[in-house]
């Protein structure tokens, strides 16, 4: 299935927007400094699912806040937007780890898009992606 090719340059830190790759919305945001150190802080053992689930990636890579990223990006959260639980769509910016917090069974994920409490089993997933340019995202 065909990429799409997003830009990202009106999307200032602590802003997102919601491209459609698959059928399914990507959330893309630029995250505050705040919000990648909150990421950073968190202990690997602290975490539900210690894997990244960032295709980029190996598969068994750990859930590290880099690895849910891309190098040199790390601001950015390029993240498929659909609870690992029965596949709601998350809000943004909500719920006790200020990340994301999905309406229908509970499901909190923190700002690095893992998971962190509630029924879902797994971190939010990474899709393909690159930042073809500094402000252009391919995914897919
Ligand atoms: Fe998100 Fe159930 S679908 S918590």
């Amino acid at each position: 299935l065909a990429a799409i090719e997003v830009n990202v340059s009106s999307v200032a830190a602590g802003q997102s927007i919601t491209a459609k790759w698959r059928g399914k919305p990507v959330f893309i945001r630029q995250r505050t400094p705040e919000e990648v150190e909150a990421a950073k802080q968190v202990p690997l053992a602290d975490l539900k699912d210690p894997v990244a689930r960032n295709e980029n990636l190996a598969s068994d890579a750990d859930a590290t806040d880099a690895n849910r990223t891309a190098k040199g990006k790390e601001q950015w959260l390029v993240m498929v937007g659909v609870c690992t639980h029965l596949g709601c769509i998350p809000l943004g910016q909500s719920g006790p780890f200020n990340g994301w917090f999905c309406p229908c069974h509970g499901s909190a994920y923190d700002t690095a898009g893992r998971i962190r409490q509630g029924p879902a089993p797994q971190n939010m997933a990474i899709p393909p992606f690159e930042f073809i340019s500094d402000t252009t995202v391919r995914i897919g």
